[in-house]
């Protein structure tokens, strides 16, 4: 993995441990990737309330509130329990626009137990910003974030 791949990791496996609050633990997330990850301009996370997205901790602009499950990227993603990444933001239908600056997006499901409990959200102003290895590596973060929750 990408050097900084592996420091922004290592830094949120430390900032997790042995903490369980799902807010602390989002917050310390979304400003470790924002600390760490050049070339983009939001990243955070939206929590499932049932059938609705709610806005969590995050870095960036202030962003939409609330996305109904399979609107926007965030919706979609959770709606298909896969990660999404997006190229070119204009060019997906049902984009939801929270930062005019946004070009390219990636989100990645969070799974507990076999259920979406939210997404991990992060937008650049790069068109196709995101690629494998930051799939791998959100992805990474993802799962340590839901393992962080338990245990
Ligand atoms: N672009 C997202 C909305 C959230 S903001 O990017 C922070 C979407 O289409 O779901």
């Amino acid at each position: 993995m990408h050097i900084a791949h592996d420091d922004l990791l290592s830094d949120i496996l430390g900032l997790l441990a042995g903490e369980h609050d799902p807010i602390a633990n989002a917050a310390n997330t979304a400003a470790a990737i924002w600390q760490h990850m050049d070339r983009i301009n939001w990243a955070g996370f939206y929590f499932r309330q049932g059938e609705t997205l709610v806005l969590g901790p995050f870095q960036g602009k202030p962003a939409c509130v609330r996305i109904a499950m399979g609107q926007g990227v965030c919706g979609t993603a959770a709606v298909r329990r896969e990660t999404i990444l997006v190229e070119d933001v204009h060019a997906f239908p049902g984009h939801i626009a929270c930062d005019a600056a946004s070009n390219a997006e990636i989100v990645v499901p969070l799974m507990r137990d076999g259920v979406v409990i939210g997404v991990l959200d992060i937008d650049s102003p790069e068109i196709a910003r995101f690629g494998p290895e930051e799939q791998a590596l959100c992805e990474r973060i993802a799962a340590a974030y839901v393992a962080s929750l338990t245990g």
